[in-house]
């Protein structure tokens, strides 16, 4: 199928993981779990400390290769592919939102957020002015220029925000990506990764142990010792 070809209407699948099992010695972190992602769909993972809700974001991703199972996008199967293909593949279709931010302590807000554009190959003044834009709707105008460092919790977390959106992937994963904030500044970032997220039309998988935030999601999926237990629609 040509990339032309692909279907993309909302509400299509087209991030699929089928059968899939990932285990660590004697300890089955998944134990085959089906899951369609969705074009445009905000779908929270919750589950219990260890149930093997990271361990799922990172096979869909392509960062963890499952042990059975298959994952594809847009119908093409991407969990065969090597290290190199799957790396190039998450920095041009996916963005990465962590607990911990994880921005590089010495570069700026604006120089963080344009990193994945960086990566694409972006001329460095228009991937600037493209990450002021975006730190800019998510209302952090004016720390362009602070580092990391200078940053509250909540406003660390919205340049990791910018930064998983800046280069317009097609899926944001966010693992906890609340975890270490306050209740309060956990729901305003919630809404704003949402309300960003909705600008681009990119599907966002957040995995939290948060109930009210996965309230949040149009679609919640519940995982126990690696397997889905049950899914909610919302709405
Ligand atoms: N790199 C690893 N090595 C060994 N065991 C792991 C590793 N990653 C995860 N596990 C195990 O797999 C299970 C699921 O872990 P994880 O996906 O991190 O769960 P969650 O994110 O829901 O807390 C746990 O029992 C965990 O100890
Ligand atoms: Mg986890």
């Amino acid at each position: 199928m040509s990339a032309s070809t692909v279907d993309r209407r909302p509400g299509k699948p087209f991030l699929m993981g089928r059968g899939l099992v990932k285990t660590y010695g004697a300890d089955r972190a998944l134990a085959g779990v089906d899951l369609n992602i969705r074009t445009g769909e905000v779908l929270a993972i919750v589950g219990p400390s260890g149930s093997g809700k990271t361990t799922l974001l990172h096979v869909l991703a392509g960062i963890l290769r499952p042990d059975e199972g298959e994952v594809t996008l847009d119908g093409h199967r991407i969990d065969q592919l090597g290290e190199a293909k799957r790396s190039a593949l998450r920095r041009h279709e996916f963005g990465f939102i962590f607990q911990q931010g994880l921005l590089v302590g010495e570069l700026t807000a604006a120089e963080n957020t344009a990193l994945p554009l960086l990566l694409a190959g972006a001329d460095r003044t228009q991937a600037l002015a493209g990450a002021r834009e975006w730190l800019g709707r998510l209302g952090l105008g004016g720390l362009e220029n602070r580092l990391p460092g200078q940053l509250s919790g909540g406003q660390a977390q919205r340049v990791a925000i910018a930064r998983a959106l800046a280069h317009r992937p097609k899926v944001i994963f966010a693992d906890e990506p609340t975890g270490s904030l306050d209740t309060r500044t956990a729901a305003e970032t919630t809404q704003a990764l949402f309300a960003a997220a909705a600008d681009t039309e990119a599907a966002v998988v957040i995995v939290t142990h948060d109930r009210e935030l996965a309230a949040k999601a149009a679609r919640i999926v519940e995982i126990r010792d690696g397997m889905i237990v049950g899914g909610v629609m919302i709405g």
